[in-house]
């Protein structure tokens, strides 16, 4: 795994890196580029995991006593929609206690700023709350920020973003708005541009997720 600054976690297994190419690859069919977003989903969510609190325990296996441990963080999953759905899919199946609150953001094409349409949030969240951001893209960094501070608002211990590619204007934002946010991603790209869109990027991850 290469950190390539503080609070930017870039995963470079070769199963992750495998899974990102294909969907990056123009030709990869919907049902194809969902199957590899729930698989690419589960090793970064696993990977991000990584910082989370554990205490000491005690079990019995069938031959005698044996120290363990046990995640003790209340752990959050705030998929983004459309694209983050796949992503929070996927974290379920490692996380399966998790609580999972969706947010609606969409991008305005013209502005690039992200409306809300829908937060279906709690009043307050236990202050050792551990919240997974998911969001496949993070290209200006406007519905990350966006999402990440309803989580913030509520003084929550810890908040990551999880994302597939990650363009360096949308890394700057988050960090500029919330430094101590963690952003797990498979890679970081070049550029954003004209219209937005991260270079080389894979696209549209919405359109290409649900086939529209
Ligand atoms: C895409 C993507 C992110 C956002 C990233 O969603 O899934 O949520 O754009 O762009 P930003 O970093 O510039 O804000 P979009 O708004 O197109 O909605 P969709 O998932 O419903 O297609
Ligand atoms: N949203 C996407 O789905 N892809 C991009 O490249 C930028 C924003």
């Amino acid at each position: 795994m290469i950190a390539l600054q503080e609070q930017v976690q870039v995963v470079d297994h070769p199963v992750v890196q495998h899974l990102l190419t294909r969907l990056r690859d123009y030709h990869t069919a919907p049902h194809k580029f969902r199957r590899y977003s729930i698989a690419l989903s589960e090793h970064l969510v696993y990977e991000a995991c990584r910082s989370m609190k554990c205490r000491d325990v005690n079990v019995e296996t069938p031959v005698g006593p044996a120290k363990g441990h046990s995640m003790t963080d209340y752990v959050v999953l705030a998929p983004v929609l459309r694209a983050g759905l796949v992503m929070s899919e996927a974290a379920q199946r490692i996380l399966p206690a998790a609580r999972v609150y969706h947010v609606g953001l969409k991008r305005d094409e013209e502005t690039l700023e992200a409306k809300s349409y829908y937060a279906k949030l709690p009043d307050s969240l236990p202050s050792d709350s551990r919240v997974f951001v998911l969001d496949p893209m993070l290209a200006t960094g406007g519905s990350a920020v966006a999402a990440i501070e309803l989580f913030k608002k509520m003084n929550v211990a810890t908040v990551q973003l999880v994302s597939f590619v990650a363009a360096p204007e949308g890394i700057k934002r988050v960090h500029s708005a919330y430094k101590d946010v963690q952003i797990t991603c498979a890679s970081v790209d070049e550029k954003l541009n004209e219209r937005g869109y991260i270079v080389p990027g894979l696209g549209d991850a919405g359109d290409r997720i649900f086939g529209t």
